[in-house]
């Protein structure tokens, strides 16, 4: 049977360009080339976790709109359950503005439109929807009390939550810290603890630190440097996989979704940071986010060549 994922989160139209260089102010670059291509850490976790294999509901808001159109459209035809999804008519869809260098590297620009308008409210109407999933995951391009909620039912209904701390967003509530998996990068991790964060030290301190306020284990992605996994066990540094990168829009992504997926499914917390490292590195071989997030087939493959 596949894990039943609930995955509350934004969905953005994402407008990407490929320069040799990301623009500072004042700056004109030429770009090689444009494409839109659907987005948004919710709607990206909700494909990579489809992609997987598992039973997925999105929960988010849309605009009524042709971008909102698009990503619901794109949802559906990657098997994800969007009849959760409320199509606003107030608001327009959630845009990321995004510009990739040569190196593979983003600059985003976000407006989150729709995203903003999903309130701690819209979850209280669908307690019985979350007390049947597996797992429940989230990212903070949605209201901060809307993510505190979901945490919060998580913890009542007896769920396991996985929250990738993406975008960086400063230092939350205690009660933030009240989940099953933190997952937050090297950035997010810094924001989420008022310090620069520049080395494994630095990254072990924060999450022996994430665990004290409440976490029950860490993964915090750490780009080119690969993973740590924290546990009340110990920790552990996973290196990153070797690959191509083209890209590496959405692949924390693919991480957060692949850990929540594997986790669930019964690996072991290790295997599963494993698997997401691998999910991570093929994301960033491939333009764009959605397009990009590996099926569990490449993953395997992957795995018995690495
Ligand atoms: O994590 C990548 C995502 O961040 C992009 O798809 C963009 O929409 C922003 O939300």
């Amino acid at each position: 049977m596949p894990v039943r994922v609930g995955v509350i989160g934004s969905a953005n139209m994402d407008l990407i360009a490929h320069t040799d260089l990301v623009p500072v102010a004042g700056q004109n670059v030429v770009g090689r080339d444009f494409r839109m291509v659907p987005g948004g850490k919710g709607a990206n976790q909700a494909v990579a976790a489809a992609r997987l294999g598992a039973h997925v509901t999105f929960i988010g808001k849309v605009g009524a709109d042709a971008f909102g159109e698009a990503l619901l459209a794109n949802l559906k035809a990657e098997g994800v359950d969007v009849g959760l999804v409320e199509i606003t008519p107030v608001v327009a869809t959630g845009t990321a503005l995004i510009v990739v260098d040569r190196s593979g590297q983003s600059a985003l620009t976000i407006c989150p439109g729709a995203n903003s308008n999903l309130l701690p409210e819209d979850l209280d109407e669908i307690n019985d929807v979350i007390e049947g999933l597996d797992v429940l995951i989230m990212q903070l391009e949605i209201p901060m009390e809307t993510v505190l909620r979901g945490i919060a039912m998580g913890r009542e209904l007896n769920v396991r939550t996985v929250v990738d701390a993406g975008p960086p967003r400063g230092q939350p509530p205690a009660e933030f810290f009240n989940v099953s998996i933190l997952s937050p990068n090297q950035a997010e991790a810094a924001a989420l603890i008022g310090r620069p964060i520049t080395n494994l030290g630095d990254a072990e301190a924060a999450a022996a630190e994430f665990m004290k306020r409440g976490a029950e284990s860490v993964v915090i992605k750490l780009g080119e440097q690969g993973a740590l996994m924290a546990t009340p066990q110990g920790m552990r540094h996973f290196g990153a996989q070797k690959v191509k990168v083209v890209d590496t829009t959405g692949a924390g992504d693919a991480f957060t979704a692949a850990l929540a997926v594997f986790v669930t499914e019964g690996l072991a917390l290790p295997g599963a940071v494993h698997m997401a490292n691998i999910a991570g590195a093929l994301a960033t071989t491939r333009p764009g986010a959605q397009p990009a997030m590996p099926t569990r087939k490449e993953i395997i493959a992957f795995k018995g060549h690495a």
